[in-house]
């Protein structure tokens, strides 16, 4: 089987969710939302290793919480998402195999698609799941709608995101040299020229952003606890 490393960046601010803590640890049913993250990708077949990005101040209480999880590494994050994905890769050792980066803010993440990604870029060199788009969208520019793009050629990306480990680090170097904003990995191949290969996502992998995503998120955790 293919084997993954796998980096979950936890360092954001969390300022849309306003609770006073970082997103990634506001507590989820009864836990940090990381951990929810921590687990499914220790429950991943495939994922050896897992190093988890947290705010600087937060990395001596993260491996505390992390002491059951002899797979899992504690490092500081940066000032961007790009920067405390770099920090994750930099922590992890020399490796030939698939690199997934998943966003905390996605707890709701299942094994499934973990092993989907993996078994995707490892056949593609990159993959990420990416549900279609629900909305028509428009092109809005002083008030005024300028297009509607066609939506059948749309998709929202998710994470984790999935690549060969060499090549999303060749892609970050380049990045890095270019000073590019990154918002996901998929970006920094794309820029580069290399294919990226879409696989369907999974609705409950959401984004928590606002607190009413931790309401729907706590709703949609007893459901599966009831299952
Ligand atoms: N992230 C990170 N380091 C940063 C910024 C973001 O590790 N400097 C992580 C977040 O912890 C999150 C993921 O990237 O898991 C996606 O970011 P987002 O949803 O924007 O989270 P926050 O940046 O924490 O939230 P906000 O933008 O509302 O402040
Ligand atoms: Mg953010």
């Amino acid at each position: 089987m293919q084997q993954a490393l796998a980096v979950i960046v936890a360092a954001g601010r969390g300022e849309r969710m306003a609770a006073g803590v970082p997103k990634a640890f506001i507590p989820l049913a009864g836990v940090p939302m990381f951990l929810h993250s921590v687990r499914t990708f220790d429950a991943a077949p495939s994922v050896t290793a897992i190093a988890v990005v947290v705010p600087a101040e937060r990395v001596e209480d993260t491996r505390a919480l992390l002491a059951g999880h002899p797979r899992a590494t504690v490092v500081a994050g940066g000032e961007r998402r790009q920067d405390s994905v770099r920090a994750g890769l930099d922590a992890m050792p020399e490796f030939g195999g698939v690199v997934l980066v998943h966003d905390a803010a996605r707890p709701l993440v299942e094994v499934a698609l973990v092993e989907a990604i993996v078994a995707a870029a490892a056949e593609a060199g990159a993959a990420i799941p990416v549900l279609p788009v629900a909305d028509t969208i428009k092109r809005v520019e002083g008030g005024l709608v300028k297009e509607t793009i066609d939506r059948a050629s749309l998709g929202a990306a998710q994470t984790p995101q999935g690549f060969a480990a060499a090549l999303l680090r060749e892609a970050y170097d380049a990045a890095a040299r270019d000073g590019a904003t990154l918002t996901d990995e998929a970006i920094a191949v794309e820029r580069t020229g290399g294919a990226v290969r879409a696989i369907p996502g999974s609705p409950e992998n959401r984004k928590l952003t606002t607190p009413d995503d931790l309401a729907w998120a706590e709703e949609t955790l007893r459901r599966r606890a009831a299952r």
